[in-house]
């Protein structure tokens, strides 16, 4: 299984490196960042170099670790009050996805209460490590379970199944979330097969899911954006399962621009519409959907296409990263814990 997200250690310098597939160069080119910079490491999440709500969590747990290993000399408090700072500043870097804040808190949280016991920063440092990777080893886990969890569906609804942005081992820590089951039923001599939509406009679907699919031997299919309802309606979909950026506590689900269309299709068509995401993708501290920030991401990712500019200047762009699908099109959510249904 591909590795998004891992890390170096070198001994001589005393320095942890971040690893990450630059996911922007995929599918040419199977490139890696290695950083303990922070401004490269807040650079990587922001451009999407590493993409995916529980990766960017993981990364940046590793990479507040990989960045605060240059001041590992700083006296203890200063040292906190630092980390903070710099976990505040990675946080800015993405609003939608729950994971990274989620992420960030839970490092910040260990290190303040071994802080209470007057740590040195050498173990504070440590102990922030452990949390970091402990994030990872959790994920790796949960990812497991999730497709565990979902592989029965494909016995019960059938094999075909349609995916939106890319929701697998590139954007997690282990096999992914809404591709976790496909990975889990192939293990078991199921034959899975996946329809992948392209994903406008950073082709998340097209680069990123029909390449790690490939990768396993695995059928996918790649098609337009637009071409998702006629698929749907022409009955090759058993089922849809997408993955999920921050769910909200009545269920509402955020989750890559155009989901929330193919749920309404998925709906129309009497398709079940699965989500799969693990416990750190949801937000209990909000009511519903209404309340997820959605990300408005550059104009620039539409104005050109391949090099080319493909809208004229005097027309404007709108450019949501995100959206909201509501519970009441959900039939399932797939968790590490098991399927929940309706009510949320
Ligand atoms: O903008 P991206 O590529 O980070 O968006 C990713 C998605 O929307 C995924 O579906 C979601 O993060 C779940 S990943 C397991």
């Amino acid at each position: 299984m591909i590795n998004t997200v891992s890390y170096r250690f070198d001994n001589d310098k005393k320095i942890l490196f971040l690893k990450i597939i630059d996911q922007r160069k995929l599918p040419e080119r199977l490139d890696y960042i290695v950083t303990a910079d922070l401004q490269q490491i807040y650079d990587a999440i922001k451009t999407l170099a590493v993409r995916g709500a529980p990766a960017i969590g993981i990364a940046a747990a590793l990479g507040l670790t990989a960045a605060s290993s240059n001041y590992k000399d700083m006296p203890s408090a200063k040292f906190v009050e630092k980390l903070k700072k710099d976990a505040d500043f990675l946080d800015s870097s993405r609003p939608t996805a729950v994971n990274l804040s989620w992420a960030l808190g839970r490092c910040l949280r260990k290190v303040a209460d071994s802080a209470k016991m007057s740590y040195s920063t050498e173990k504070l440092w440590d102990v922030l490590f452990k949390e970091a990777q402990a994030i990872r080893d959790e994920d790796i886990k949960m990812c497991r379970k999730i497709g565990e969890n979902g592989a029965v569906l494909f016995d019960r609804l059938g094999m075909n199944v349609l995916t939106h942005c890319n929701a697998g081992s590139l954007a997690t820590g282990g096999c992914g979330t809404a591709l976790a089951p496909v990975y889990v039923a192939t293990e078991q001599g199921k034959h899975p097969e996946v329809f992948a939509d392209e994903t406008r406009p950073l082709l998340q679907g097209a680069r990123l899911t029909s390449w790690e699919l490939s990768e396993e031997q695995i059928p996918v299919t790649v098609i337009c954006d637009g071409a998702a309802a006629t698929v749907l309606k022409s009955k090759k979909i058993d089922l849809v399962i997408v993955g999920a950026d921050r769910i909200a506590a009545n269920g509402d689900v955020a989750n890559k621009i155009g989901t929330y269309g193919l749920a309404v299709c998925a709906k129309y068509h009497k398709i079940p519409f699965y989500v799969a995401a693990p416990y750190s993708t949801f937000d209990l501290t909000l009511s519903s959907g209404e309340k997820i920030k959605i990300e408005e991401r550059s104009a620039d990712e539409l104005r050109s296409f391949s090099g080319r500019d493909i809208i004229p200047d005097k027309a404007m762009v709108f450019n949501p990263a995100f959206d909201v699908t509501p519970y009441s099109l959900i039939t399932g959510i797939i968790t590490e814990k098991g399927i929940f249904s309706p009510p949320f």
